[in-house]
Formats: structure tokens, sequence, C-alpha cells
């Protein structure tokens, strides 16, 4: 059992099955549709990853860490560069649906597989409740200024009302609430109730992925062109902010540059990181690209670059225009033109910002079918997560499920813990893949790739960074060791074990320096992680590991072709 349990996929396997269109239940030959060309995937890049992180979190990252959060912006690009060159090798190698799940089936085997595949469901399924919430605090933020306000226990989560009513309980006698706890107190004090259980739910999350799942329910032609049209409009409405932000900017708000020091800028991990996910999304559609294995890689870097220059003017022109400790709100883009006296700029940002979060919606609504497809063709799910749609070429009963799966919790949910569930998940899909490339570097029938990360020996230079790192904390920060023993330090003695680890096998084994940056810079961010969050981590994939055994062990094509192997004579 336990070398089953690391039994890989071949890549021509795979290519393979994909070509024939196993997945059409009804056994007809039909694929997905091939359309997508490397402009539609650089726009497809930008619509999943600008969205709620820059329209909304970015506005408490500022607040913590000041002007300085720019490093925070430049740091997880890079760390994420480094995991988009590995994602960009790997979609160039294996162009199927799959994403890091069909690459992890490839490079560890089939358990690490199922784990990654599992995992998703925390970046895309998980990622979209936070995103559906974000867009409907926008949403309803934009009804109430037109005038069209609607009940509140219909905008948010019990628990947040719940809190929002105890905060307000606590204050002093004739102390009023601040906007955002009144609004919370009021919608647990006016929603109606049935046997003492208040009825507060998020309805526009719900609508919003309704819609949004029908898109892609009908096609892939569908959302690209939705997406396009709503990239041209964020992309538009972000040039406005910058261009008017330059020109509006003081100088002086930018000192002291990093007010809060190193620590403040890292308490933004989660809400920088979670701004860029998204760019990996792409590779999803690996089977509806013209030409995968050249434009995949392009689509994603290009992305990338483009968005992170952005970020880092966007995070320069919030900082320098209003001082960065009236930044702690969540819609901070907007709040910047309202301080300084310009509402309908301020207004345009708000319907822009509603767009934007919807092409995020839209690119992970469309990722998560496709990663249940790969894994039902793989006889990990039921043969039915497969079915394509007869008419409209899509994986129908997993858009489905898709919906169901985001559209009910994000009505219950609240935003910080899926917000938090969806950067660690995330960060751990793309140290999987960074090691992935270099699992399958070291094997000797090396497959063929269009595109490979360019190599660097990190024979020396791994070893060299390591022991630079360890002389720099022991100078400026000499009780990290120290306190790496406490329980609370957990995710971060787990890095120092990974990143010794990974020092020891580069200089033995004389591993290409990229992907062992994106490996250990990725799970540095993970290490920044709250403990609590990390045990939230651990049980989502002890649940998966329980699916996996009562389920997927059992019915694994690989498992079905080996029984079917031993019987014949
Ligand atoms: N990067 C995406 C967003 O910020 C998930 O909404």
């Amino acid at each position: 059992m336990p070398n089953q349990l690391f039994r890989k996929k071949q890549i021509h396997v795979i290519l393979r099955e994909a070509q024939e269109g196993l997945s059409d239940a009804e056994g007809h030959a039909s694929g997905l549709r091939k359309v997508l060309g490397v402009r539609d995937l650089t726009a497809m890049g930008i619509a999943a990853v600008i969205g709620a992180g820059i329209f909304s979190s970015i506005g408490k990252a500022c607040f913590d860490g000041g002007p300085g959060v720019i490093f925070l912006y430049i740091f997880t690009a890079i760390a994420c560069g480094f995991a988009a060159l590995c994602y960009a090798e790997f979609a160039s190698t294996v162009p199927v649906s799959g994403s890091a799940y069909t690459y992890s089936y490839v490079a560890f085997g089939e358990i690490f597989a199922w784990i990654i595949g599992w995992d998703l469901l925390m970046e895309y399924a998980i990622g979209n409740i936070a995103v559906a919430i974000s867009w409907s605090d926008y949403f309803t933020g934009l009804l109430d200024k037109a005038g069209l306000a609607i009940p509140r226990w219909l905008t948010m989560d019990y628990t947040t009302a719940h809190h929002g009513f105890l905060e307000a309980g606590k204050l002093a006698a004739g102390t009023a609430p601040d906007a955002a706890i009144a609004e919370r107190a009021l919608a647990w004090t006016t929603a109606p109730s049935i046997g003492g259980l208040h009825l507060i739910f998020d309805l526009p999350a719900l609508l919003i992925v309704a819609l949004i799942t029908r898109v892609v329910f009908i096609g892939i032609k569908e959302s690209r062109s939705l997406s396009n049209i709503m990239v041209g409009i964020k992309l538009a409405v972000i040039f406005l902010v910058i261009v008017l932000g330059a020109y509006y900017a003081h100088p002086e708000n930018w000192s002291p540059f990093t007010p809060n020091g190193l620590s403040g800028v890292l308490k933004g991990v989660s809400a920088v990181f979670f701004a860029y996910i998204g760019f990996d999304a792409i590779s999803t559609t690996a089977e509806e690209c013209k030409n995968p294995q050249r434009d995949l890689p392009r689509g994603m870097i290009w992305s990338l670059i483009i968005c992170t220059i952005l970020y880092v003017l966007l995070a320069l022109v919030l900082t320098g225009m209003v001082s960065y400790k009236t930044l702690n709100v969540g819609d901070p883009l907007a709040l910047i033109f309202e301080a300084r006296g310009m509402p309908w700029i301020s207004g345009i940002v708000a319907v822009s910002a509603i767009i934007a979060t919807a092409s995020v919606l839209l690119v992970f609504q469309l990722g998560q079918p496709r990663i249940w497809m790969a894994m039902s063709r793989d006889g990990l799910l039921p043969k039915i997560f497969s079915r394509l749609h007869p008419k409209y070429k899509t994986p129908s009963f997993s858009t489905i499920v898709t919906g169901l799966a985001v559209a009910i919790p994000a009505m219950f949910l609240n935003l910080d813990v899926v917000l938090a569930l969806t950067s660690i998940g995330t960060l751990f899909a793309f140290v999987l893949v960074c090691a992935g490339v270099l699992v399958l570097r070291n094997q000797p029938n090396k497959p063929e790739s269009k595109f490979k990360v360019p190599y660097v020996n990190g024979k020396f230079i791994v070893p060299a960074l390591y022991l630079l790192a360890i002389v720099l904390i022991l100078r400026f920060d000499p009780g990290h060791f120290r306190s790496t023993l406490t329980a609370e330090a957990f995710p971060m003695a787990l890095f120092w074990i990974v990143a010794t680890i990974v020092t020891v096998l580069s200089f033995v084994k004389s591993f290409s320096l990229i992907p062992v940056l994106g490996l250990t810079s990725c799970f540095y961010l993970m290490a920044q992680e709250h403990h609590s969050n990390w045990l939230r981590f651990l049980i989502w994939l002890g649940i998966g590991l329980v699916v996996y055994f009562t389920y997927g062990y059992r019915n694994s094509r690989l498992n079905q072709e080996t029984l079917a192997g031993a019987g014949t004579p």
C-alpha cells in the first residue's frame, strides 16, 4: 500500500486521456473549446489578480506598515515570480486543466496530488467566498450612496452582526459607536428570528455568485468576453487613480517611510499575498488554449509583472495622498478621493471595485470545476465531476457544485477567516509546485518542455544565502531562534527545518536556484501566518485525507489499471 500512495502518472498518459475527452460521461469524444490566446490569458490573469486585495485589504496593510508596505508588495511579487516561473514550466510540460494538482501527480505521486487538489479548494472555492463577501460590501455601500439601502440583516454574516452588537453593548452610556459597529448592531437588532435564532445572511454575495456561475456554465467564450471587458474597465480606473494620485500626493506623507518597523510591514502578509493570488489560475484553462505551451507561461508572467507595477504605484499613491493612519477602511481607494474633496472620483472607483471583484470571481469560478474535472478523470472523484455539457462544452456538474459550494458559505462566513485560509492554502500550492520542478529536473527521464525555468546552479549560492540569513538574524534579531521554540512559533520552526533540508539538498544535488528561492520564500510567507490559521489548514488537509482513503484511493484510475493488469493472463 505505501508504494501505491506514491504511484505517479506519466505525462504522455495524462495528455492522451485529456485528448480522448474521457470526461464525457456519455462516452462521446468531446473536448473543451480551444479559443484562448496570450492576450486573453494575460487579461484573465489580471482579471483574477486585481480585485478585493487591492480595492479593499490594501488599506489595512498600509495602515499597519505605512508607505514601507511597498517593500512587502515587492518581496511578495518576487516570491510569486519564482513560483510563476515554476508554474509556467509545468504548464508548458503538462498542458491540461488540473494545474498544480496534475503537476503534483507527475512529480510526487497520487497522495500528494490528492492533497494539493484538496488544498486548491482553499484557493479557488474558499478564495471566492472571500471575494464574494468583499463584493457584497462594496455593492451594499454603493446602494446606500444611491439611497437604495437594503435591510442590514441581508448584507452580512451572523458572527459579524453578533460581534457588532456585543461591541456596541460594551460602550459607555452616551458614547456613539462608529459607523461599522452601528451597522452590525442594527443588523442584529432588526433581524427576524426563528425560534430565537437571528436570521442574518449575505444576500448580495449569494446573488453575484449565482450570476457568475451562470456565465461560466454557458461557455468559455462568453467568460472570456466578459472578463476582457471587466479588465479594460478596472485598468482604466486604476490608471486614473494613479495619475490623479501622483498629482495630488503630498511627499511629506511618505515620512517616516516605515513608521511601525519591519513587524508593522509584515503584518500585511495575508492581505498582500491575497492581492497576488490568481495569476496561477489561468493554468486551469490549459485545454482551452490555442497554444498552451507557449502562451500560458507568457500570460502568467505578463499578468504578474503588470499587477506588481500597478500595486507598488497604488500603495505609494494611497500613502502619499493621505496619512497612512487614516487608511484602515474597507474602501481605501474611494476614501482618498473623498478625503481630498473629489467625491465623483470616489464614486467611479466604487463602481469599478464592483466590476474588478466580479472578474476575480469569474476566473476562480472557472478554475475550480476544471480541477475537479481533472481529479475525476483520474478516478479520485466520481465520474460525474468530469461530465461536459453537450452544448456548452463546459464541465457542467462541477460548475454547478462549485456555485453551490461558494454561494452558500458566502452567505454565512466571516471574511477574515476565509481570507487567511485562502492565503495559506495557495502558498502551500506554490511551495509544492516549486518543489515539483526540482523533483522533475532530477528524474532520469526528464520530460520535454517548451518553457524551462532558467537554470542557475544553487550548490554554493543556496548555502551562502542560508548562512547570510542566519548571520543577519543573529545580528539584528538575536531572540529569533529562542522564540521559535514556543507553540505559537511552530510555523517559523517548521520553516527553519524545511530551509535546512532544502539547503543541504541544494548542495548535494546542485538544485536549480529559482525553484529553491520560490519554495523558501513562499514557505517563509506561510510561516508568517498565525498558528491558529495553520491549525485550521491542517484540519482541512486531514479531512481531505479521510475523503481520499474512503473514496479516491480505491477508485483511482491507476488502481483500476493495476487491478485490470493483474487479472490479464
Ligand atoms: N487576488 C485576488 C483578489 O485580490 C484574489 O481579489
